[in-house]
Formats: C-alpha cells, structure tokens, sequence
C-alpha cells in the first residue's frame, strides 16, 4: 500500500504510511507540539502517558511539552543524552519505571527527543507487556526524516549497534519543526545527510533541487525548506517501508553509505567523536567512490555527490583520514553489517544519482584494494 499525501494548511501537511492494519500518520508542521494532545487523543483512550525524553531535550522543551499534555496524567521519564543510553541496563530502568507506575496497554507512550530516544523508547513499547502504543514526536532532523518512521527499533550491545530490537511501528509520528531551532549545527548536518541520502538513492530530481539550494536553506534553518525536505524525505520513506516493512528488498535501499559509515563510526568508537549522519555522509562519498572506481557509475556522479558535500560544509571522506589508516580493520566491520548474507558482503550501490541497488555479492578483494587506496589517498 502506498503512501498518501494530504495538505492540512498552509503550515501543517499529513502523510499516511501504508500498512494494513499498522498504518499511521506523520504529521509535519512547524509548530504543532502545541497540538499534541488533540493528536494523541484517539491512541490514550486512558488520558495516561509515559514520556521518555533525555535530559537537553527536556531541558529545552520540557515545559512546552507539559503545557501540550496538560489534559493527560504524565509519567516522564528522562534520560541523560547519547548513545550509550541505548543499552539492555537502561532498557531495564525504563521498563521498571513503566512497572512501578503501573502502566498498561491502554496507556500510550511517547518518545521525545531523537533517534536515540525513539529506538530505545520504541523498543521498550514493543515488549511492554508484549506491545504498548507509542507515538514518535522527533526532535533532530535525522530522527525527523529517518529513525522516527518505519518501526525499526532497537538498542545496541557489545558485538555492535542495533543488533537487539524489534521491527514495532508507531501509532503516529509528530513533527514539529520549530523544535530544530535550538539543535547544534553539527547535529543539523548530521540530519541533512540523511536527507541528502533520499535523492541520491532514489529521486535524482530532489537531489538537483537539494543542489540547486534547497540543501543549504535547510541547514539555514528556512522554515519552507524544512518543512520541503522533510516532507519529501518523509514520503520516500513512507513509501519504501510500505512495501518492504521488515527489509527483505528494496529497503536495504534506504542504507546508502551505512555498511561503509558504520564502518568508520565503529573504528571512531561510539562516543560522539563521529556522529551516525557524520559517517553517513563520507560513507555515501565512499559509495560513489567504489561504484565510480569499479565502473559501476561515471565518475562525474562521484564528483557531483562530494562536490555537493563540499558546498555545504557536510562531513567528507577527505575528513576521514584517521580512521582510513587500517583498511583490514574497515572490511572486517564492513562484515559485520546486519544486511549480510552468508558471509558475503551486501552494499548499496549507485548506477547514477538517483538510482541505486542493492548487492549482495560485493567483491571482498575489490573493497579492501578501495580502502587501501582511499588510505594511500588520506596521507
Ligand atoms: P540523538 O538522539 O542522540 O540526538 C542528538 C543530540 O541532540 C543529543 O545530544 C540530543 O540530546 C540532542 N537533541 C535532540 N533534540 C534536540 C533539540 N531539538 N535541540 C537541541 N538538542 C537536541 O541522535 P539522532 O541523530 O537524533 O539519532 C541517532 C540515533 O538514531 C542512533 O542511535 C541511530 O542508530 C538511530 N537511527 C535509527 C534509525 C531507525 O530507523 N530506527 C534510523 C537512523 C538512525
Ligand atoms: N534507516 C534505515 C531504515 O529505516 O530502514
């Protein structure tokens, strides 16, 4: 099922994301965390809700959200920020927290800050009491165009990132873009990748518009050009997830530049020194790179992708060089990507901007010669 794109006003639009009997709405309006309560109505028959946010979010927005919720009994719950929150100990807290208050599957949960806040909240909704409701209200733009649609839920462990989860999707995803106004710049760029990653896997029209100026006016905050990127971001995705909700085909598609940025991200260790949309963004250059050097793609479409990069200021493989300086290490994260089959490695790769592939038998040989010379290139 597709998805369908209704126009509410001039500043609020509406996505539906098609899946049978788990279908759900995005909303996306600059704004319309005031309207929260009116749009969760419908999923808290009980007036109950639990919030799980992390402590800048709640510091910043906090109180915005109190006021939205004011008819509803609130359970919030914060957490500090980062990455390392999503962990099995912190899975507990939060499950126990839901317990103590006696929480149960007529209550609604919500999610409030980014990605990491929306997988980890997510996949305590899954396994509450086997599956409790929850709403995403995204608060960066990465977890605006990408982690808060399509279900995927998660926390990571010792042997990687997501690897214990559960596909659960949410009831519906709130998006408010005037929360991007207090989020760091670096954290902007970081989204802006993921944005950059829908017209360069799929719509080469969008990439020319993102080229031509709309890229850089959302990473100037422009509240049209947000609100255009999301939206378009937003409906690729919705679409991609509505025919391939647990990623059997063609929504491997939507990890463009993941299996090399999740390499670089694991050699960078995950404490913040490299963020997920940082290393998505040199890992797409580098999927260009590889396509270009293996004739799978013309060289000019590699040099529009770090052309465009350089523009606008965003992460580069040229930023890279101290975590190109073991390519045996590289290949070996690259093997352990969740999209593997079978011991061979599976990439995304692009015959041109805009049309990508997924293959599942990446030459092994080939890749690492490409990490070598992207090394030699480094120094
Ligand atoms: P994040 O949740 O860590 O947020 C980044 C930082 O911004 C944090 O310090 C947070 O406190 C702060 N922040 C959040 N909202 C803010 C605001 N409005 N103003 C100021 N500061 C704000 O990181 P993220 O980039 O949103 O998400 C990354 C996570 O998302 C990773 O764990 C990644 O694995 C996951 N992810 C999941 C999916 C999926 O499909 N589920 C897809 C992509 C990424
Ligand atoms: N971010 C990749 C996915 O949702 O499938």
């Amino acid at each position: 099922m597709k998805s369908r794109p209704v126009t509410l006003n001039n500043t609020s639009q509406k996505l539906t994301v098609g899946l049978g009997v788990r279908s759900y709405d995005i909303h996306i309006g600059s704004g319309l965390l005031k309207g929260l309560g009116a749009l969760i109505k419908s999923f808290a028959p009980s007036k109950r809700v639990a919030v799980i946010t992390d402590e800048t979010v709640h510091n910043l927005h906090g109180q915005a959200l109190a006021t939205a919720l004011s008819e509803y009994r609130t359970h919030l719950i914060v957490r500090p920020s980062g990455e390392s929150q999503k962990s099995m100990a912190n899975l507990e807290e939060i499950l126990e927290s839901l317990f103590r208050a006696g929480f149960d599957r007529s209550d609604l949960l919500i999610a409030f800050g980014g990605g990491v806040i929306g997988d980890l909240a997510g996949f305590a909704a899954a396994i509450y009491k086997r599956g409790m409701p929850f709403v995403q209200v995204p608060t960066t733009l990465l977890s605006q165009v990408d982690s808060s649609v399509g279900g995927k839920t998660a926390i990571n462990n010792q042997f990687g990132k997501n690897l214990i989860g559960a596909f659960y999707q949410p009831r519906a995803v709130i998006t408010d873009t005037e929360l991007l106004s207090t989020l760091p710049m670096r954290e902007l760029k970081a989204g802006y990748a993921e944005v950059l990653k829908y017209g360069l896997l799929g719509d080469a029209a969008f990439f020319e518009e993102l080229d031509a100026g709309l890229g850089a006016d959302i990473l100037a905050l422009k509240p049209d050009a947000l609100s255009r990127g999301i939206y378009k971001s937003c409906e690729m995705k919705a679409n991609i997830v509505a025919q391939d909700e647990r990623e059997s085909g063609v929504r491997a598609l939507l990890n463009l530049g993941h299996t090399f940025g999740h390499a670089l991200e694991l050699q960078a260790g995950y404490d913040g020194d490299l963020l997920h949309g940082e290393a998505v963004s040199a890992g797409m250059e580098m999927a260009f790179r590889f396509a270009a050097a293996q004739g799978f793609c013309d060289d000019k479409c590699a040099d529009r992708v770090a052309a465009h990069l350089a523009e606008n200021n965003m992460p580069r493989l040229a930023d890279m060089a101290h975590l190109l300086a073991d390519p045996d290490a590289l290949l070996r994260h690259m093997g352990q990507d969740k999209k593997n089959e079978g011991g061979q490695l599976t990439l995304i790769l692009p015959r041109t901007i805009g049309d990508t592939y997924v293959e599942k038998r990446a030459d092994r040989a080939a890749v690492l010669s490409f990490l070598t010379q992207m090394k030699d290139d480094a120094v």
